[in-house]
């Protein structure tokens, strides 16, 4: 969604902030714009991409303070005009604003009443007007923006300048993130720390109502009622070779090809082969306490959510405890009940989709134990939690999830191991998953070594107008995350069923012009998937096997064989054919694979 990185410091701000857009690209915007301090305030900003920005932004525009933005419409056309920073009617205030204010109608009407004259159709506009009406009489302007910010309903990350005081930004969030980047006489802030990466590694996350005063030699953060709050600057351990393309065409093959490394990273030191069960110190639980737990419920959104009834299935099959898996987005509406012996279970790559961070929030205030199984360290979402585990894997900057799905299901079986091993699975079975979880890497290296096979069935079946996708139990997660790859990078239609509900309606859709990518592991259920595959057959349905061994042509037409593993961790590497099938399918049908129309990074907004 839309991106923020603001600069103060003895440099040139302007390739520095470029620069930082640049990185945020991946999140998805239409428009982008800077502005830049230096006696007066110089701004441009076009619809289009960053590259454009930068072929507009003149060798004049010098100056050491500016703050920049990318543009994800929401009130108003992706426009030059609409595009951020926004400044006042005296061209002292410029605001960028990722987020929604939903009272800008009403306070627009005021401001018009009042004669403010709006270019824009853009809610952030309200916010310039409003901090330029205050910041004469304020003695700084923390106190304006925090005066404005009092009047706002909604959600923001912003970050403003005042051409008259040219040594400070002021940045404040609430709902939308913003983290700081401390340099060397130099501050940094931006709304994801791949814009700071380049710059610094040490960071401060703000917190929702917080409010952070940057100036070249450091910062100062207040609350919302304007008493200073001390923070702990945090190390992140990603650089910015993790956000280059690494050879690769593009960052989705290469975070498919990366994830022999980072399942073992999410292994690492995690295991232990004396006592076969799995070292989880995050979680901030002792045994008695886990043993407590009598239900397990599980939140996330889009593949996260689907990674998470893999978990579920993990954790009722070898913790026997029931598990079930809800979107984060519909259980925060629906007034959950919060019960004291449940375990929750919140999912996100990115640490900050609102609706899931919502869901935790509202978990937290009716008392509820949340753990969190997060990839970006420091996130609102892993703030939130009382405890959990970080999947270690890497910043994901390609829009489609993939090794942060596999590694959060890696992560979910060892959740799903430690509360087995401390109820009732033995260390026989404790071994066996361990050991099974060992095997993965090389595993998954084997499965990628299949792509030329998997390209050519990518290509064979890229101009089906449709595809469907069936598995039983373990296997229809993987089906339900295999469509999801498959739609949303190459528009191709997906729908994923359980294989055992075909014959109740969707089989009705089943022809020649329908294939069905089926999900057949070598489990208790095999006999009963080979014969859903006869009945597609005999509907003249084409079908693409994905299980651990061919079948017989009369009930497949294609098979991708993967390595077996242990009976419940394979839906880890049955999912992995699946990406490596959307992503050739998404090349051949020629679309911008990493930032897929419509859809953003990280959804921050409601
Ligand atoms: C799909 C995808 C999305 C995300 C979802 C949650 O490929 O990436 O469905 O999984 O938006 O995002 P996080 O995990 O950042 O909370």
């Amino acid at each position: 969604m839309c991106g923020i990185v603001a600069y103060v410091g003895p440099k040139d701000a302007g390739p520095i902030l470029l620069e930082g857009l640049q990185r945020l690209e991946y999140r998805g915007y239409d428009s982008a714009g800077v502005v830049i301090s230096n006696k007066g305030l110089k701004m441009r900003k076009v619809k289009g991409r960053v590259a454009d920005l930068a072929a507009a932004v003149p060798a004049r525009f010098k100056g050491t303070l500016g703050i920049g933005h990318t543009r994800w419409a929401t009130h108003g056309a992706p426009s030059d005009v609409n595009a951020h920073p926004h400044l006042s009617a005296d061209e002292r205030i410029a605001v960028v604003h990722n987020g929604i204010i939903e009272n800008a109608d009403e306070l627009r009407a005021k401001l018009e009443a009042d004669g403010v004259v709006f270019l824009s159709e853009t809610d952030t506009e309200v916010l310039s007007h409003l901090i330029a009406r205050t910041v004469e009489e304020t003695e700084s302007l923390e106190e304006a923006v925090r005066l404005a910010l009092k009047r706002i309903v909604g959600t923001y990350g912003i970050a403003v300048i005042d051409a008259q005081r040219p040594g400070e930004v002021v940045v404040a969030r609430n709902g939308s993130p913003i983290v700081l980047g401390i340099g060397e006489k130099e501050m940094f802030a931006a709304s994801d720390v791949s814009a700071l990466v380049r710059y610094t590694r040490q960071v401060v996350h703000l917190e929702d109502g917080e409010l952070a005063v940057l100036k070249a030699d450091g910062f100062h953060t207040f609350a919302s009622d304007a008493r200073e709050t001390a923070k702990e600057p945090l190390t992140v351990d990603w650089d910015a070779g993790h956000y280059d393309t690494g050879g690769y065409e593009h960052y989705l093959l290469k975070e498919i090809s990366e994830q022999p490394d980072t399942v073992a990273r999410t292994l690492r030191g995690r295991l232990d082969d004396r006592f076969h069960i799995a070292h989880l110190g995050g979680l901030n639980m002792d045994a008695r306490e886990t043993r407590s737990f009598r239900r397990v419920k599980i939140i996330g959104c889009g593949s996260a959510y689907y990674s998470g009834q893999i978990g579920a299935q993990l954790i009722e099959e070898l913790a026997r405890i029931p598990a079930d898996a809800e979107p984060a987005s519909e259980f925060r509406y629906r007034s959950p009940v919060v019960e004291p012996d449940t375990l929750y279970v919140a999912i996100s790559q990115s640490g900050e989709t609102y609706d899931t961070l919502a869901a935790v929030q509202e978990l937290k205030r009716k008392g509820g134990r949340v753990l969190g199984i997060v990839n970006t360290v420091g996130s609102a979402i892993a703030r939130e939690c009382d405890g959990g585990l970080y999947l270690h894997a890497g910043p994901e900057v390609s829009v489609a999830s993939t090794k942060a799905f596999t590694s959060t299901a890696v992560a979910f079986a060892l959740l799903a191991l430690h509360l087995g091993r401390v109820r009732d699975l033995s260390p026989a079975d404790g071994r066996r998953i361990c050991e099974g979880l060992r095997r993965l890497p090389e595993q998954i290296k084997e499965i990628l070594a299949l792509e030329p096979q998997i390209k050519e069935l990518a290509h064979k079946y890229a101009d089906s107008p449709s595809m469907m996708f069936v598995g039983r139990v373990r296997g229809y997660p993987v089906a339900r995350e295999g469509a999801q790859k498959l739609k949303e990078i190459s528009y191709v239609h997906a729908e994923a069923y359980p294989a055992s509900e075909l014959k109740h309606g969707p089989l009705a859709l089943i022809g020649p012009e329908m294939p069905t990518v089926a999900i057949v592991p070598d489990d208790e259920l095999l006999d009963k998937n080979l014969t859903t595959l006869g009945e597609i057959r005999a509907r003249g349905g084409r079908v693409l096997m994905v299980g651990h061994r061919t079948a017989d042509p009369k009930l497949a037409d294609d098979c991708v064989v993967v390595p077996k593993n242990e009976t419940e961790l394979d839906p880890i590497l049955l999912s992995i054919p699946l990406q490596l099938l959307a992503y050739h399918a998404a090349v051949a049908l020629e679309r911008d694979v990493d930032k897929p129309r419509n859809l953003a990074k990280s959804v921050t907004v409601e």
